[in-house]
């Protein structure tokens, strides 16, 4: 098997379930045009992502890591209108490109673009006591997976999904010697939900249009 099937293999799924989609298009297109790198979620995952945030009923969503905010309309959209989404961004310039795509996509009453290193803003979300969130999608730098985790579950109520993206990494998140940050802070973070029992969790390796990577599901109890 390689890449070229895989990618082939996402479209044929995508074009059978999925209908083409404006406001999603013009993010991709938009983030591409303004320098962004294509490290958002596929259109299958975003589903994914969507499909799971609707089956768990979410109205409050927290979401670190927004870049031009492609993941962010698909979760925005699994919200009933009186929803909230709360994105965080360290970028500047993602957090602009992201609320452009979001204000076209018409989800401007329901996201909101908080831009600054994500660990502040979750420290202060905590000191001031903000309703917890129902459904969490990490996706942020992964060498502060950790540090994000510990926070995010201060955030959290019984019930409450959190699914953490790339933690596979092409299979390197195996290699207990790796020296690279982000595997070693995706193999804490794994670390973390082992020993947590408040937490129950499974991993799922993808491939496909975004190479060989995958995600974790965890659910709080
Ligand atoms: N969720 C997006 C992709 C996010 S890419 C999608 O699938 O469409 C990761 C993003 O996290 C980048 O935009 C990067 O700038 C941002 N980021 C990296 N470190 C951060 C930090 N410390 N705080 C907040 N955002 C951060
Ligand atoms: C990277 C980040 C992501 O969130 C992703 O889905 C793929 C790659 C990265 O930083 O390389
Ligand atoms: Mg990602």
């Amino acid at each position: 098997m390689n890449e070229q099937q895989w990618i082939a293999m996402d479209e044929y799924v995508c074009e059978r379930t999925q209908t083409p989609d404006e406001a999603l298009e013009a993010a991709l297109k938009s983030s591409m045009d303004a320098g962004l790198p294509a490290i958002s979620v596929a259109p299958n995952q975003g589903k994914l992502l969507q499909m799971l945030a609707r089956l768990r009923g979410a109205r409050r969503i927290l979401e670190l890591g927004t870049l031009g905010g492609y993941s962010t309309i698909w979760l925005a959209r699994a919200l009933p209108e009186d929803g909230t989404l709360l994105t965080l961004e360290a970028v500047e310039h993602h957090a602009n490109v992201a609320r452009r795509n979001i204000e076209r996509a018409g989800l401007s009453g329901v996201v909101s673009v908080i831009v600054g290193n994500a660990v502040d803003t979750l420290e202060a979300f905590i000191r001031d006591g903000i309703p917890p969130f129902d459904f969490i999608f990490l996706d942020a730098d992964k060498q502060t997976y950790p540090a994000y985790l510990r926070l995010v579950l201060r955030l959290s109520r019984p019930g409450t999904l959190i699914v953490a993206d790339n933690v596979i990494r092409q299979g390197r998140v195996a290699d207990a010697g790796s020296t690279d940050p982000d595997v070693i802070g995706v193999r804490t973070f794994f670390d973390m939900l082992a020993a947590d029992a408040h937490v129950s969790s499974t991993a799922i390796q993808t491939v496909g249009s975004k190479g060989w990577d995958g995600f974790s599901i965890s659910i709080v109890s």
